[in-house]
């Protein structure tokens, strides 16, 4: 069964909108914690905002899988549903930002039909900033169209990343990071990789790239820079949902491509 994908659309929207704004107005609670990891938290508003999305989509379409990633099983194969749809939800991408205090953090909602992203959403609260995508719409923010910039050298261009803690199971991160930054403008590590990878699909950047990030940090905003012009690719695939990744304006993709080890031609 094929949903139309504005319908799909507007419940991210709904649930993306409402699970980042009750993160926002719960900001005096951002640092009650269920967890603390050596590199890493895991907060109640977490937990909360990923039910409150999970509560709209399922009472919109009850049978389609919820993969989200304060409860991910320890596997990457896609729920078997009815339809095979899946949501992927990341109800606070920027989790350690958000509780301490920096505004970089956004929620993270993209719903995919088999292997085929349909819609992708990712909202930023503390700019109210809105980005939605679907396979047959196009980017936008705030309700009008996007594009990525047209820088075509990567000298001048600036990259955003982020350095995990490289389990033995990723790709050398501060190696990569050191030979992106010698050959582009800028690289900046501001600790949302969706909120990011948005920052390329409107132009403000011009690539994003990490080597052990999650596919509910990227599955939303990859889609988005893909229909804003970009080129966004999985480089390799780790266990459980881990990904190395990429996503570009499309015009330094191969070249920004060619310094990551392991990226077959
Ligand atoms: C994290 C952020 C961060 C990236 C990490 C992610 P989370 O997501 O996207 O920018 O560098 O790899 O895990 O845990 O805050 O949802």
């Amino acid at each position: 069964m094929n949903i139309d994908s504005k319908i799909l659309l507007d419940c991210a929207i709904s649930a993306a909108k409402e699970a980042g704004s009750h993160a926002l107005r719960n900001h005096s609670r951002r640092t009650e914690t269920l967890k603390v990891f050596e590199h890493d938290v895991k907060l109640k508003l977490d937990v909360e905002c990923q039910a409150i999305a999970t509560r709209i989509i399922q009472s919109a379409f009850p049978e389609h899988a919820i993969l989200g990633e304060e409860d991910a099983p320890v596997s990457d194969k896609i729920a078997p549903t009815l339809d095979n749809y899946q949501w992927i939800i990341d109800p606070i991408d920027g989790t350690v930002n958000f509780s301490n205090g920096l505004t970089n953090w956004c929620c993270s909602i993209a719903v995919r039909f088999n292997d085929t992203l349909a819609s992708g959403v990712v909202y930023i609260p503390v700019s109210d900033e809105l980005f939605t995508a679907a396979n047959d719409l196009p980017a936008q923010r705030n309700g009008s169209d996007i594009h990525v910039s047209n820088t075509c050298k990567l000298a001048e261009s600036i990259v955003l990343t982020g350095l995990d803690k490289n389990d033995g199971t990723a790709l050398p991160p501060f190696e990569i990071f050191r030979t992106i930054s010698l050959h582009t403008r800028k690289t900046r590590i501001m600790g949302s990789a969706a909120a990011d990878m948005c920052q390329v699909a409107c132009g403000r950047a011009e690539g994003y790239y990490e080597s052990g990030i999650y596919i509910w940090d990227v599955a939303a905003a990859g889609l988005i820079i893909n229909r804003a012009g970009g080129k966004s690719e999985i480089i390799t695939k780790g266990a459980n949902n881990r990904l190395s990744f990429l996503a570009t304006n499309g015009k330094i993709h191969d070249s920004l491509r060619s310094l990551i080890p392991f990226a077959k031609p």
